[in-house]
């Protein structure tokens, strides 16, 4: 597509000035064409400027762009886009029950209007502040597949990739898979599988990550919630670095190897904490988390290891 190719010429020249001449010969397109082409790329947010007698200059994007963020990609996923969108996890949903997924996949928005997350909450996703994903993996009959542990392993990915723009942050897991900084938190995940009905066994994987990384006025204030900096970074660059620190986690994930990692970023170990289970609710000193991800808590009797529940509570 002309409006790739010129966007990636724009990319290679980012902040030079480029005459309409010398990009409609590289293009073998006319100067009418790459004025309007320009035209698209501005109004999908990229910031391009332009200057009699010495033509365009590209200052990069706000929003996100699969072109921008290959740019960065080393994992095999395939890439799609939206500045809007209902819910990444649910556009995920219609793309499986439509066609056969053989290549894992990321949707990436700009914004959500019905963004939800884990126990049917909703996940606050406005415009241009964070980002919204959903990774999609297909999974064939073969595959271990370990829910529970994929997302823990997600959580350690998102931290890594996170870190890259954020070297000066500390950021911390909150079991299962919250990523807080400074006791709020920041970004959360949220896991789906389809089934195939007839093997009994997941078909494809959704796994959903909201990021507010400058996110302002959470319309909820009751629950600590809030972004991870002001500072502005290359959002592009970020979901390209999370995705492949995931794909580098995900060949060996069902083994827990990365658990270690998941320790050390852990808020929790030491603390005396109450965990609401399906049934009932717990409280003890949380020990540490055993290779499958369960936290092991010690009620002041016995320890028990804990599959699933959510930490309502933290003594700090
Ligand atoms: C949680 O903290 O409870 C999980 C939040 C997951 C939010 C992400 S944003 C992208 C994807 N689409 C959704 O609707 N939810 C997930």
């Amino acid at each position: 597509m002309k409006k790739d190719q010129l966007l990636k010429l724009f990319i290679e020249h980012k902040n030079e000035w480029l005459s309409g001449n010398e990009l409609a010969n590289k293009l073998s397109i006319s100067r009418t064409m790459i004025w309007k082409l320009i035209r698209t790329l501005k109004s999908s947010g990229h910031q391009i400027e332009s200057k009699k007698n010495a033509g365009y200059r590209y200052l990069g994007s706000n929003n996100f762009d699969s072109v921008l963020i290959k740019e960065h990609l080393k994992a095999p996923f395939d890439i799609k886009t939206f500045n809007e969108i209902d819910s990444t996890n649910d556009y995920a949903k219609k793309i499986i029950s439509q066609n056969q997924i053989d290549q894992p996949l990321a949707i990436v928005a700009d914004e959500q209007t019905n963004g939800h997350g884990r126990r049917g909450r909703e996940f606050y996703s406005p415009k241009d502040t964070g980002i919204y994903m959903s990774l999609v993996l297909p999974i064939s009959d073969n595959d271990i597949f370990d829910g529970g542990l994929l997302t823990t392993m997600t959580a350690v990915a998102v931290v890594h990739g996170l870190r890259k723009s954020y070297p000066n942050v500390d950021f911390k897991l909150k079991w299962v898979n919250d990523v807080y900084v400074n006791q709020n938190k920041v970004a959360g995940i949220l896991t789906e599988s389809v089934m195939d009905v007839e093997l009994m066994h997941p078909s494809a994987i959704i796994i959903g990550i909201g990021i507010n990384l400058n996110t302002q006025d959470f319309p909820s204030m009751n629950r600590s919630v809030g972004a991870i900096s002001e500072d502005h970074v290359d959002k592009n660059k970020v979901v390209a670095d999370i995705i492949n620190e995931f794909y580098k986690l995900y060949p060996d994930y069902a083994k827990g190897t990365f658990m270690d990692d998941y320790r050390q970023l852990s808020m929790l170990i030491g603390h005396q904490v109450e965990i609401e289970t399906y049934n009932n609710s717990i409280q003890g000193k949380v020990v540490d988390f055993d290779h499958h991800g369960r936290l092991i808590l010690d009620d002041g009797n016995e320890q028990k290891a804990i599959m699933t529940g959510e930490v309502v509570k933290v003594n700090f």
